[in-house]
Parts: structure tokens; sequence; C-alpha cells
């Protein structure tokens, strides 16, 4: 895939990211993000101030120093300005814990803000939005973005204005002393700044193709774990540590040349500095041999303006900073305002369901984006309370019904039905909650088992779950865990075996006590034994419900009402198990392979 900056984007939002002025952006950060920590800023940026103050005093007190203690030798003053300097010293250690305090919490919170935000618009997303972007290269948009965000906010936004408040100190410090010779030194601002647009944009270039490696490096990892058992039982170790160091020295190349463009950002500007200040040396000591200076004004005035270099420099480099933060912020905004294509209509009502309520597909069509079928004219019809089996071969829509019933997507054209009511005029919420989906590959969540089992129904107490647990078959096996019900299950639920984790899966369905049952070949990836437990557990589940089963095993469609037989997105048979079997089509040839068999080619 090519991971442009763009087409990352767009990847994530799965919308086209709005390019957003700079200004548009800090306006949105303001309005959004700092509403509640008005005070909390105020304070902050007096803190800056006084600061900012305390610093032009340390220069400024240089004159009246040299002046009275060197020039009028006062002896009181030997006392006062020492004094006084220490005063300054502590006024600024005290703001100055403050401003860091202060800028670093509100960075913190508003990256926190910004990450919930983030998080709760991506997981309200359809499930084609979700499909568009991988999951590693969100997560490390999530981490990454938000950091540069952060750091943009304390070291660029809040930063600027304490380096701008001290070089506003500074000048005010040599203006007092010579304003002449306040405007020959302010004559080396364009050059500083031209060299610092120059850096900045080379680095915004690195920093952009490293940030877009880090999502590269992070999927490669992903990846790898995940596949961690196919890895190691095809020796894969070297061939995707091959891959993992290739994008490791890939994101190298790009990190090193921002290191090095940093690295001369300082010198650069110094070197510019220095030049400077060796001309206002020159111009001052001429100044003063002609008795247009004192030396009392010259020593403040140098100091003043050799401690304005600092916030100088720093501020070639804040540009930098704050630019990549406000990229970021753009991006993080992209991700905060997708929306979902499948929400609830304006006026749509809870799906009003009587136990088992009809489930009917009239004529309808779908496509995914691709070249795929999808489903072509599809009706079908479940009675209440009836069971029916789909068979077909692989990839001939099966999950894609489910998928379009539990609208997952929308179809194209026809209509579905529940109870009468198109899924399209009822809540999603109330639509997904009359539905309990079992799928192939059991989901399982590292927490606990009755954690696990409790999605089903999020209020459920400690003995509806043990309840659904039994029926499903699964409470010998979880009391025989060391921690019974409240053993965690680890990643995926890799600590229990498939057909484990399948009853548990079958017993969050049970407690969830839906009207409507999917069964997505819910035995298929299972040992004879393990699939025994489960076929019991599913048959108390499908007790009373209206269930369609994706079906591989001839002993599920034996007691189907009806069977539907599905190839390429249409359905090409349907009837009882004797009624297929006679027409010798399909099904029959599927029957003679084995149900779960592929269709060669
Ligand atoms: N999310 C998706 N995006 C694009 N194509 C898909 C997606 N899911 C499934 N398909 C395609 O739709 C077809 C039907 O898939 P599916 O319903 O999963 O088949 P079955 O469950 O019968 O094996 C297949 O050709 C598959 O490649
Ligand atoms: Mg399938």
């Amino acid at each position: 895939m090519n991971l442009r900056p763009d087409n990352l984007t767009a990847a994530v939002t799965a919308v086209p990211v709005k390019p957003r002025g700079d200004w548009a952006i800090v306006r949105r950060l303001l309005r959004d993000y700092l509403g509640g920590k008005w005070g909390l800023l105020a304070f902050g940026i007096g803190c800056m101030v006084v600061s900012a103050a305390m610093n032009g005093a340390l220069a400024g007190i240089i004159n009246p120093a040299i002046k009275r203690i060197f020039i009028l030798k006062h002896s009181a003053d030997l006392i006062r300005i020492p004094l006084e300097i220490m005063g300054v010293i502590v006024v600024r250690a005290a703001a100055s814990f403050g401003e860091q305090s202060i800028t670093n919490t509100i960075a913190e919170r508003i990256s926190a803000d910004v990450q919930r935000d983030m998080f709760r618009s991506q997981i309200r997303l359809d499930i084609g939005g979700l499909n568009a972007v991988h999951s590693s290269e969100m997560i490390s948009k999530f981490l990454y973005d938000t950091t540069l965000l952060r750091n943009a906010i304390t070291r660029g936004l809040l930063g600027m204005g304490r380096e701008v408040l001290t070089l506003i100190a500074m000048l005010v410090v040599m203006v007092w002393q010579n304003w002449e010779l306040t405007i020959i030194s302010l004559l080396l601002l364009p050059p500083v700044a031209w060299i610092t647009d120059k850096i900045g944009r080379s680095l915004r270039k690195s920093s952009t193709r490293g940030m877009e490696e880090t999502g590269t490096l992070s999927k490669t990892l992903t990846e790898a774990l995940t596949g961690r058992r196919i890895v190691k039982a095809y020796n894969l170790e070297d061939h995707v540590t091959e891959i993992a160091e290739g994008r490791i020295a890939k994101r190298l190349r790009y990190l090193l040349k921002a290191v090095r463009t940093r690295s001369a950002a300082v010198p650069a500007t110094d070197m510019i500095g220095g030049i400077a200040a060796a001309i206002t040396v020159a111009i001052a000591g001429y100044l003063g041999i002609h008795g247009h200076l004192a030396i009392n004004q010259f020593a403040a005035f140098v100091a003043a303006m050799l401690l304005a270099q600092q916030p100088v420099r720093n501020l070639s480099q804040l540009q930098t900073v704050s630019t990549e933060g406000l990229a970021a912020a753009n991006r993080i905004f992209g991700v905060i305002d997708a929306k979902p294509d499948i929400f609830d209509r304006p006026n749509a009502k809870p799906l009003a369901v009587a136990r088992g309520s009809a489930v009917r597909f009239d004529r309808v069509s779908f496509r995914y984006n691709s070249e795929a079928p999808g489903l072509d004219n599809v009706s079908l019809e479940v009675l209440p309370g009836q069971k029916i089996a789909l068979v077909g071969p692989s990839g001939a829509g099966k999950t894609t019904l489910f998928n379009l019933l539990l609208r997952f997507h929308d179809i194209d054209g026809g209509s579905i039905t529940i109870g009468g009511q198109d899924i399209r005029d009822v809540t999603l919420l109330s639509l997904r909650d009359h539905i309990a989906l079992v799928t192939q590959e059991p989901i399982l969540f590292d927490e606990s088992i009755a954690e696990n089992i409790a999605q089903g129904r999020r209020n459920a107490t400690r003995q509806e779950i043990i309840e659904s647990a039994k029926a499903a078959a699964a409470d010998d096996f979880i009391t025989a865990q060391a921690d019974g019900y409240d053993s965690q299950v680890g990643e995926g639920g890799l600590r229990l075996s498939g057909g484990q984790r399948q009853r548990i899966a079958i017993a969050r369905a049970m407690l969830r006590n839906a009207p409507i049952l999917l069964l997505d070949e819910a035995t298929s990836a299972l040992d004879t034994e393990s699939e025994r437990h489960v076929q019991e557990a599913l048959s108390h589940l499908m007790e009373g419900r209206t269930t369609i089963v994706i079906a591989h095993r001839l002993s599920t469609v034996l007691d189907a009402d009806r069977i539907y037989v599905m190839d390429r997105g249409r359905i090409v048979e349907s009837g009882t198990h004797s009624e297929l079997m006679l027409r010798n089509g399909l099904y029959a040839r599927l029957h003679h392979r084995g149900l779960d068999e592929r269709e060669p080619g």
C-alpha cells in the first residue's frame, strides 16, 4: 500500500481529511479543548510574564550595579543590589515552576481529551470504516500524533509565548539602555528567520516520513506477533526479522536526517547571532569611545543582547515543533470528525419484536467495494421460532447475509425486514439487541471468563452468568480453572482450547437471550470431541429462537425447517434435505463431498 501522508490519513479516517489553515486548527483546539482550562491557562501565562520580567530585571540590574558600586562607589549598594538579585532569582524560580507545571498539565489533559474523542469516534464507525484501516497503524497514530500535539502545546504554543515574552523583556532593557543600538541589532532577525524557515521545511518533510515509517513498523510488529504460531511452525523467524530490520533501517534513515537538520539549527542561529554581537560591540565601542555610551549602559545592553539570543534560538526550533503538532492535530480532527456511513434514520423507532419474529430477505442485492459478488437478488424467509440452514461453497455469500442482517453494511437493493419492520427504519441499538451472533472464530477479550460472558448483557448478575455457562455446557471446565469464573483468558482467549472458547461465546449469546440467533459455522474449527459439547450447547441456545445457521455438517442441516443453498452470491436451491437430495443439484454434490469441502475453482 502506498503510504503517502494523505493516503494514510484518508485510510485511517475513511473520509478525506480537510486541509485546514493553521489558525483554524488553533481556534478549534482552543474552542474544543481549552474550555474549562482558562483559569489554569491564565495563571500559566501570568507566571510566564513574571518569569520574563525577572529575566529582563536580571539583565537590567547590571546597569545600576556598575554605576552605583563601581562608578559611584556606594558601599550601601554592595548589600542592597546582591539582595535584589537574590530576590529576582527566587521570584523567577517560583514563576518558572508554575509555568512549567501548568503548561505540561494543560498539554497532558488536552492530549488525554483528544485520545478519548478519537477512540469514541473511531469505535462508532461502521464496519466498512473500521476495515479501511490497519489496526496497528491506527494505534501508532493514536499514540504518536497525540504526542506530537502535546509537544506542540508545551514547547510550541505555550513555549512560544514564553520565548516571545523573554525576548520582549530583553528588548525593553536594550531600548532603555540605547534605542539606536537596539535597532541595529534587530537587523539580524531577517537572516535568522530565513534560516529557520529553510530548516523547518526540511525537518517537516523528514519527520512526516519518519511518522509514516512508524506506522509501517508497528504494522509489521503486530502482524509478526499475531501470526506467531505460523511464524514458528513455518520457521519464518528469519523472514520476518529481515522485513522488520528493513523497516527499522528505513525509519532510522529519516529520523537521522531529522537529527542532522535539527542539530544544524542551533549552530546556524548562533553563527548569525555571534556575527551580530560582534558588529554591535564594535559600534557600541565606537559610541563609548566618543562619549555617547556609558560603561554601565554598554554592559547592560550587551548582557540583554546576549540573553536575547536564547529565545531567538528556541523560537527557531519551536516553529518546527508547532508545525508538526498542527499537522498532527489536523489528522486527529480528521479521525474525530469521521462519521459512520450507517446510522439511525431521523425517525428510527426501536424494533418491536415478539420473541421469534419472522426474518425476511426480499430480493436483496449487495456489493462490497470490490469485484466480489456479495449478494445478488437473494430472497428468503424464516418464520418465528424456525431454524433455517445456509449451505454453499466458501465465498458464496453466507457470512455476508449475516453482515447485512446486522446492518454492518447497508444493502444496495431490495429489503430486509424483521416482524414486518425494515431494518433501516429501526434503531441500530435495538436491532442488534435482538440478535445474538456466534462467529466462526470465537472472539474473546483478555478479561476474565465471567466478564467475557457478561458482554452478552452488561447488567447480568453473577447467577445469570453461571446459568448461561451451564446451559452452554461450559460450567464444568470453567469451575475446573484455577480461578474459576474469574480466570483470565489471555490474549484472544489463548489460554483456552478452541472448543472452550466457543462454549464461552455461546454462553455469551445465551445470556443475551435475543429472539434471533445467527450461527456462523460455529463448530467448523473444532475437533469431534469439542464439537459434541458445543453441539449440545447450541441446541439449548436454539430453543424457541428464530435461527439462521451457516452449516457445514450434515447433522446441523437435517433438522432445519428449510435449507437454502448459496453459490456466488445467489440462492440456487432451497428445500428440505430430502427434497434437495432428490433434485440432485449443488446440494447433492456438496453433500456427497461433505458440506465443508471447498468447491473446486
Ligand atoms: N469485507 C469485505 N470486503 C470485500 N469483499 C468481501 C468482504 N467480505 C467478504 N467479501 C467477499 O464477498 C464474498 C462472499 O464472502 P462471504 O460472505 O464471507 O462468503 P462465505 O461466508 O459464504 O464463505 C467473497 O467473495 C469475499 O471475498
Ligand atoms: Mg463465511
